[in-house]
């Protein structure tokens, strides 16, 4: 084998290494998600407790009114809830479950962002004590405010 043939797989193979350690550093990041929600507010870090057990890292920012949040991310009022999370530039309203949040990441759509109005029975950080639960929507809206469904929760 020449030497320059052995330079080039051996440059080939680097290349390869490097791009598969890179891969798994990125794979391995958690997903960084910011929480605002009032200070007050306990199906709030019940939520927030429920990312973190499914690999999100959390930020909370308490603030006692959220409307500035909210009408920079373009939410439409009927799908407010109690909390808004931002992450990778996409707003989360209420108690979406994590896999959705997930899927969302994944997938990129043209969204501002995806919400679980009002408060589902059952959500993700809305247990209720006897297991109750209620199948509810999560919708998604654009900038132009229209709205579609995302995901339907069972
Ligand atoms: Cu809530
Ligand atoms: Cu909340």
């Amino acid at each position: 084998m020449s030497h320059g043939k052995s330079f080039a797989i051996l440059a080939a193979l680097l290349l390869v290494g490097t791009a598969a350690f890179a891969w798994t550093e990125r794979t391995a990041e958690a997903t960084e998600i910011v929480v605002y929600a009032t200070p007050t507010c306990g199906c709030c870090s019940a939520w927030v407790e429920h990312l973190q057990e499914n690999g999100f890292e959390v930020e909370v920012v308490h603030q006692d009114d959220l409307s500035a949040i909210r009408r920079e991310h373009g939410l439409p009022p009927e799908l407010m809830s109690c909390h808004m999370g931002i992450v990778e530039g996409f707003a989360i309203e209420g108690h979406v479950p994590a896999s959705t949040v997930q899927r969302l990441v994944a997938e990129r759509p043209a969204v501002l962002g995806i919400a679980a109005p009002g408060m589902p029975m059952g959500s993700p950080g809305m247990e209720h004590p006897d297991g109750i639960t209620q199948q509810f929507e999560v919708y998604s809206w654009d900038a132009s405010g229209a709205t579609e469904i995302f995901e339907t929760i069972n």
